[in-house]
């Protein structure tokens, strides 16, 4: 297995199983902490640069939150706007990387060009960590995810994964490209111009995953172990900000998880969602024994301190 120490963390496109589960090992071994709720000192010479182009609540803050439980220091910015990239200067991602790699040890970047973080790796002499790029991808959401999984049933090998939503999301292609690494079966249902790309289907099947695609939640959610929602009404992620109009329309009932359809599902499969949602899980759903966001939220914080302790090397 290659060393974390130093690595990028771009994509699980590359990702082995190994590596995964030691992912996994070395939060396990952290979560401790975040269950207490301390601050620890294992990176207390350490600094996360936060480089935000796009808006986000849970992947900046859980990252933030990760290296103040490990006794690291932040800084950083969450809009692009008041910096010199996103105003008359429109500097580029290497002349604005070639600043932020001296102000810290590690950086997070999110960002609506997809394989811009891949571009700022390339110029970094420090780690970058991609939190989400364009309809790229956004890998450790997808370790969150399958971390929270593990947690909460046990395993990942033997579980049929329903993936509901628009699949060009960057959760949905790095959830398709970890389960390649895992005995994991993948049925995808997505409005037609929200589909997965034959490219990307042929991509994954050379790993033996083929993805069973239907029409309505209500032809597969019998099967699912684990139901994974995105939202089909959702902003554009290759913009860097979109406001909210006044019409954002409703959630089609194909895409929808609701209780009624919930009746249908395995009593012990979990429903996870990266959020921010719309009205694909309706807020009833969260006092039903499926709902596990809240506990990913939780685990993303974990999976972040694991992830920063081994790209800066305090955990080998
Ligand atoms: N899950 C996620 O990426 O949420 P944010 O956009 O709030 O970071």
């Amino acid at each position: 297995m290659r060393s974390f120490a130093g690595r990028d963390i771009l994509s699980l496109k590359d990702f082995e199983r190994a590596e995964f589960e030691h992912v996994f090992e070395v939060a396990d071994q952290l979560e401790p902490i975040a269950r207490a709720r301390r601050n620890v000192d294992l990176l207390a010479d350490k600094t996360l640069v936060t480089a935000f182009y796009q808006p986000s609540t849970r992947t900046r803050l859980a990252h933030e939150a990760a290296m103040h439980r490990l006794g690291g220091h932040v800084l950083g910015f969450s809009d692009a706007k008041m910096t010199r990239a996103g105003d008359y200067y429109q500097e580029s991602i290497k002349d604005t990387v070639k600043m932020l790699e001296f102000y810290g040890d590690v950086m997070v970047m999110r960002h609506f060009q997809q394989g811009a973080p891949q571009e700022a790796a390339r110029w970094a002499s420090i780690p970058v960590i991609n939190a989400g790029d364009g309809w790229g991808e956004h890998p450790t959401q997808v370790l969150t995810d399958l971390y929270t999984i593990k947690k909460e049933l046990g395993r990942i090998d033997g579980l049929t994964f329903l993936c509901i939503g628009d699949m060009r999301m960057r959760t949905m292609h790095s959830m398709a490209h970890a389960l390649t690494q895992f005995d994991a079966e993948m049925i995808a249902i997505a409005p037609p111009e929200m589909s997965l790309t034959d490219e990307f289907k042929a991509e994954v099947a050379e790993k033996n995953l083929t993805i069973r695609e239907v029409d309505h939640v209500k032809d597969a959610i019998a099967d699912a172990d684990v139901i994974y929602v995105e939202p089909v009404v959702q902003a554009d992620y290759t913009v860097s900000r979109q406001e909210r109009g006044d019409d954002v329309g409703q959630t089609p009932a194909n895409y929808q998880v609701s209780r009624e359809v919930l009746q249908l599902a395995k009593p012990g499969s979990i429903i996870l969602h990266s959020l921010p949602r719309m009205d694909e899980v309706p807020p009833d759903v969260d006092a039903t024994r499926h709902a596990r966001y809240w506990q990913e939220a939780y685990y993303g914080v974990v999976m972040r301190m694991s992830l920063l302790a081994l790209v800066l090397g305090a955990k080998e």
